[in-house]
C-alpha cells in the first residue's frame, strides 16, 4: 500500500515538476500573448529568427547545481478544485488572525483589501510573484521598454527590492575569479554582494554622462585574448542617477555600450532604481520634485558624504531648465533607447527595477526582467532562499493600483515618495571637478 502510494507520489511529482516549470512563467506567458501585437510591431527580430542565449554558457557551477524545489513544484496542483495538499505546510487561511486590512493614501483616499486579496496575500504564493501582479508588471515593462524580443522569450519576476534580484543574478553569473565590469565608482550595496564572491572587479570610468563607451571598448579589447571564464562576461551598470556619482547615461551611450556588449558577448545587469523618478520628473517638467527644506538637508548630508568618499567630485546644481530630465539625456524620448532592455534584440539584458524610491523602501518590492531562461534560474535561487516576496506587499501594490490608479493605466502616474537621493530628486548631480 505504502509502496503504491510512494510510486504514485513519485509519478505525481514528475508530473508537477513539468507543470511547475510551465506554471512559473504562466502569468508571463498569458500577458505575453496579450502583448504580442505591440511587441512584434517594435521587434526588429522576427519570432522565427530569434535564438535565445544559452544560459548554461554563463551560469556559475553553484547555480547549475540548483534544481526546482520539490515543494514549490507541487504548488500548481493546488489550483485544482478540491485538491488537498499533504506537501507544503499551507496554513488554514480560516485561522489567520486577520479580518481586514486597509490603508490611507496621502491624497486622503482609503484603500481596502478585499477578502480574497487578504487571503491570497497571507498564504504562500508562486515564486515569480502573484500571477495578477506579474501580469501587471509585465504590462508595465511592455509599455515602458517594449523589449524587442519575441513576447514569450522574456519574463518578469517579482523581487524583495532590487537588491534581492541583484544578489540572485550574481549567484547565477559570477564565479570566484571571474572578471566583472563595473562603473567607477559604483553602488556600495552591490559591492557588498560582489566582493565576497572574490570576483575580480574591473572598473570602467564614468563622467557626467555615465560610463564612457571608449573605456569599455578599450578594456574589452585588452581582454580579447582571454579564454573561458577569464573573459569578462558581466557588465554591471546603473544607467539613471548613478549611485553614487549621480550621472545618467545618454541614449547614444546606451546604444554604444549595448553594441559593445553584443560584440564581446557580455550580459548587461541594468540596475535602474531611479528610472521612475526621472520618468516622473520628465512628465512634471519644471516642477520642483522635493520641498526646499529637505533639499537643503540632503544637500548638506550628501555633500558631507561625497566630500568624504569622493574628494574629486563636487555637487553642482543644473536647475530644472538645464537638466530637464534630472540629468538625463536632453533628447530622451520614451520609449526609444530608454533602457538597455528597450534595445535588447539578443536577450542579453537583465533589468532590475525598484519601487523603493517611488512608493516605499520598506515594502521591499522590485522586479527583474529578462530572458526567460535566466529569470527561471534566478527563481530557483528564490525557491531555496525565501520562496517568494511578501504577498502582503504585492497585494497592497495591486490594491493601490486598483483604487488610486497607479501603474494600471497609461500614462504612468507615480510620485516620488522619497527625498533621500538628492542627486536624482532635486536636479543636483555630481560632476568631476579635476
Ligand atoms: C543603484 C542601486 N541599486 C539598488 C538599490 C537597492 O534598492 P532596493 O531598495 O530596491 O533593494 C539602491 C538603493 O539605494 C541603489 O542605489
Amino acid at each position: 500500500m505504502l509502496a503504491s502510494l510512494r510510486a504514485h507520489a513519485t509519478h505525481s511529482h514528475s508530473i508537477v515538476r513539468s507543470a511547475a516549470a510551465n506554471m512559473s512563467t504562466k502569468a508571463n506567458n498569458a500577458a505575453a500573448a496579450a502583448a504580442t501585437p505591440s511587441a512584434s510591431a517594435s521587434a526588429p527580430s522576427a519570432a522565427g529568427a530569434y535564438q535565445p542565449l544559452d544560459v548554461a554558457r554563463y551560469m556559475t557551477a553553484l547555480n547549475a547545481r540548483r534544481q526546482p524545489s520539490a515543494i514549490r513544484s507541487l504548488m500548481p496542483l493546488l489550483q485544482i478544485p478540491g485538491m488537498i495538499s499533504l506537501g507544503g505546510g499551507l496554513p488554514n487561511p480560516a485561522l489567520f488572525p486577520f479580518r481586514s486590512l486597509s490603508f490611507g493614501l496621502a491624497g486622503g483616499k482609503e484603500v481596502r483589501l478585499s477578502d480574497a486579496e487578504l487571503n491570497e496575500s497571507l498564504q504562500y504564493s508562486p515564486t515569480p510573484g502573484l500571477p495578477k501582479f506579474v501580469a501587471q508588471l509585465r504590462d508595465l515593462q511592455q509599455r515602458e521598454h517594449a523589449p524587442p524580443q519575441p513576447a514569450g522569450s522574456w519574463s518578469v519576476s517579482v523581487s524583495t527590492g532590487s537588491s534581492d534580484a541583484l544578489f540572485k543574478a550574481f549567484d547565477l553569473l559570477v564565479e570566484e575569479g571571474d572578471n566583472v565590469l563595473i562603473e567607477a565608482p559604483t553602488y556600495s550595496g552591490s559591492l557588498a554582494a560582489l566582493k565576497p564572491l572574490k570576483a575580480n572587479l574591473i572598473e570602467i570610468a564614468v563622467d557626467e554622462f555615465g560610463m564612457i563607451p571608449s573605456k569599455l571598448e578599450g578594456m574589452m579589447h585588452t581582454c580579447s585574448s582571454m579564454q573561458g571564464r577569464a573573459k569578462p562576461r558581466v557588465l554591471y551598470v546603473i544607467p539613471t542617477g548613478q549611485n553614487p556619482a549621480g550621472c545618467t547615461l545618454t541614449a547614444q551611450r546606451k546604444k554604444e555600450i549595448y553594441e559593445i556588449a553584443c560584440r564581446y558577448d557580455l550580459i548587461i545587469l541594468e540596475d535602474d532604481p531611479y528610472y521612475f523618478l526621472v520618468r516622473f520628473n520628465a512628465e512634471a517638467a519644471g516642477r520642483p520634485a522635493v520641498a526646499l527644506d529637505s533639499v537643503l538637508l540632503h544637500v548638506l548630508l550628501t555633500l558631507l558624504i561625497c566630500i568624504r568618499l569622493f574628494p574629486g567630485f563636487v555637487l553642482q546644481s543644473y536647475g530644472p531648465e538645464k537638466a530637464p530630465a534630472v540629468g538625463a539625456d536632453a533628447n530622451w524620448q520614451r520609449p526609444a533607447n530608454s533602457s538597455f532592455l528597450s534595445m535588447d534584440t539578443e536577450g542579453r539584458v537583465l533589468r532590475f527595477d525598484s519601487f523603493s524610491k517611488i512608493l516605499s523602501s520598506g515594502l521591499r518590492l522590485g522586479m527583474v526582467t529578462g530572458p526567460t531562461a535566466f529569470i527561471q534560474r534566478i527563481d530557483y535561487v528564490s525557491q531555496a532562499a525565501n520562496l517568494h516576496t511578501s504577498g502582503l506587499s504585492q497585494v497592497r501594490f495591486i490594491a493601490h493600483g486598483r483604487d488610486a490608479g497607479c501603474f494600471t493605466d497609461a500614462p504612468l502616474r507615480v510620485r516620488p515618495s522619497l527625498t533621500g537621493h538628492v542627486c536624482v530628486c532635486s536636479g543636483w548631480r555630481l560632476v568631476r571637478c579635476w
